[in-house]
């Protein structure tokens, strides 16, 4: 019988744990011939809600659920782990400066990271879905020296997902037509949803849209949509965030010829090295490559250039705090 996949999901008592788990245990992270155990990290204030979670898990029976474990110790979650979905993160609060948050963030990710350099399997994946996930994934990779660095990566794929929902609306096409999309940089308001390379039907996408559609309306609503679910839900995106979570994962161990997903930069397109930064990615053998060689334009430069500053500038404020 195949070994079962170690799968460990910190805060996992919260909104996206809840819509993540039950998809995990059913197979859809990894493949439907895949067992899983799962791994649930909480503090411990939450441990309680995720032994209720867990009670529910052992309840669906799910074929592929090997084991549930509840740990408020890294040390013991990150123990042999496979794939680590790092999702429980420090809120902003009000009146929170961003130096408040990235250090509460620091405290968190920085000990993961650890816990995980020093007890996770070898083949060990990392997505950091805590925002800022991007710079948060950063401050774990810099904790865990003997892993390799490219196995730390962010979600901007629920981002990506929200540019193909949007652009199929508009184009009144399923989204299954619609091909190379591409998020460039920060999971923020300033990431850069690309169309100059994205097709439909064999056609550029920035082609059949018009330019103000696609600079007033659609990057803006791609780049908001977390603040526009809020104020609609009042609560912040968890099943689409934990779907999201889902596809980076599946893509990124069974393969993908384009998607989008925050990286380790090698220097490609003008990227500082080392930043974690969203690019237009494929998976070939478990890893993800930069597609390289696409022109990029001035519209898009500028676009691309200012969220990648406020990726630098976030890696700066972790370093003088002695972050990383
Ligand atoms: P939530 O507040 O419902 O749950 C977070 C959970 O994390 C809580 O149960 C909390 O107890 C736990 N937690 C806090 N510190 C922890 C620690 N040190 N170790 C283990 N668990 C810890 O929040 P929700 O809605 O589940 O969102 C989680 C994060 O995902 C937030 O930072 C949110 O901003 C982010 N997010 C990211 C998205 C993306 O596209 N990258 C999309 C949507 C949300």
């Amino acid at each position: 019988a195949q070994t079962p996949v170690k799968v460990t999901v910190t805060g996992a008592a919260g909104q996206i744990g809840y819509a993540l788990l039950f998809r995990i245990a059913s197979g859809q992270l990894l493949g439907a011939d895949v067992p899983v155990t799962l791994s649930l990290l909480e503090i411990p204030q939450a441990v309680k809600a995720a032994e209720g979670t867990a009670m529910e898990l052992d309840d669906c029976a799910f074929p592929l659920l090997r084991g549930i474990e509840i740990t408020d110790d890294p040390n013991v979650a990150f123990n042999g782990a496979n794939v680590a979905l790092l999702v429980g993160a420090m809120p902003r609060k009000a009146g929170m400066e961003r130096g408040d948050l990235l250090e509460a963030n620091g405290g968190i990710f920085g000990p993961q990271g650890k816990a995980i350099n020093d007890h996770a399997a070898d083949d060990i994946r990392v997505l950091v879905v805590g925002n800022p996930a991007n710079t948060n994934a950063l401050i774990a990779q810099q904790h865990a020296p003997d892993v390799p660095a490219e196995r730390f990566t962010a979600m901007t794929r629920l981002d990506h997902n929200r540019a193909l929902s949007q652009l199929g609306a508009k184009l009144q096409v399923p989204v299954t037509e619609i091909k190379k999309m591409t998020i460039w940089g920060n999971h923020s308001a300033t990431q850069y949803p690309d169309l100059f390379h994205t097709e439909v039907g064999g056609k550029i996408a920035a082609e059949l849209v018009d330019e103000a559609w696609l600079r007033d309306t659609f990057i803006p609503t791609v780049a908001k949509r977390g603040a526009a679910i809020i104020e609609a839900r009042g609560a912040s995106s968890a099943a689409s965030a934990a779907n999201a979570a889902i596809d980076h994962v599946y893509d990124w161990v069974n393969g993908t010829e384009w998607t989008s997903a925050a990286i380790p930069s090698d220097g490609s397109y003008g990227v500082p090295e080392g930043l974690i930064s969203s690019f237009p990615v494929a998976s070939r053998n478990g890893k993800w490559e930069i597609i390289q060689g696409l022109e990029i334009d001035a519209f898009s430069r500028e676009r691309i250039d200012a969220s990648v500053r406020e990726l630098e500038e976030e890696r700066e404020a972790v370093r003088q705090l002695g972050l990383i």
